[in-house]
């Protein structure tokens, strides 16, 4: 899977991407990451970006001649035919929900563009006319898309084979299939009792029948 990230701080995802899952994905060949920064595709003077918001108000708005720009130039297409080609999706607190249906969809993808915002976010027509869509994390709202793009990626990224240590982590998981979408059962480790808090005898037993039953029975 092939991921351009477009940003004002690329520098955000240094740390993201050496993380084990991450940096093993794109050893694998699994996932492709490019990161793009507005600012160096920007057709105005001074590195500009952002504008006041029509019609007045607080902060600063992306501008839609600069998100144009940096996506002319980087898939030498007129801007609002990028999406025809794959998905643009843009991190926004007005977008779809993110849920692992929407993670299942977006994982059969070979490409996708995600397009951060900062400040007080888009311009309307980057929504209407250069994206396919928009992605929430959730009914709150933080200060740039970045953490947002992060969190779709690594929910993405433990899915492409070779990411996670054991593949089974990524198959046995709340909301999966194979638990019927529900939540994980609880796990427990070493010790078997600590401080007098036991780990349920049913998992020591090496019964593996029961611990599975056991298991479907804790499913939330
Ligand atoms: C400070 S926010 C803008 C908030 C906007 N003024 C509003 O009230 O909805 C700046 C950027 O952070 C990202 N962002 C913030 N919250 C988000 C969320 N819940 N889901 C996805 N992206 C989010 C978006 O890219 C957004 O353009």
């Amino acid at each position: 899977m092939n991921v351009d990230i477009f940003t004002l701080f690329p520098q955000w995802f240094n740390w993201f991407f050496e993380q084990r899952h991450l940096a093993n994905a794109i050893q694998t060949g699994g996932l492709t990451v490019r990161l793009f920064d507005y600012r160096e595709y920007t057709p105005l003077k001074h590195g500009q970006v952002d504008d006041s918001p029509a019609g007045g108000g607080a902060g600063m708005v992306l501008r839609v001649d600069v998100v144009c720009a940096a996506l002319e130039a980087v898939y030498g297409v007129d801007g609002a035919e990028v999406r025809d080609s794959h998905p643009v999706l843009l991190l926004s607190p007005r977008g779809r929900r993110l849920s692992e249906s929407v993670i299942q969809e977006l994982a059969g993808l070979r490409e996708l563009s995600l397009l951060c915002g900062r400040y007080e976010g888009f311009d309307q027509r980057i929504v209407e006319h250069l994206s396919s869509g928009e992605i929430s994390i959730g009914d709150y709202v933080v200060s740039g898309g970045e953490l947002p793009a992060m969190v779709l990626l690594d929910a993405l990224a433990r899915r492409i084979p070779g990411a996670l240590g054991s593949p089974e982590s990524a198959v046995y998981e709340s909301f999966s299939a194979e638990l019927g979408g529900r939540l994980e059962y609880p796990q427990y480790t070493k010790p078997a009792d600590f401080r007098g808090w036991k780990v349920p005898q049913v998992l020591l037993s090496g019964n593996h029948a029961e611990i599975e039953k056991w298991r479907r029975t804790q499913l939330g």
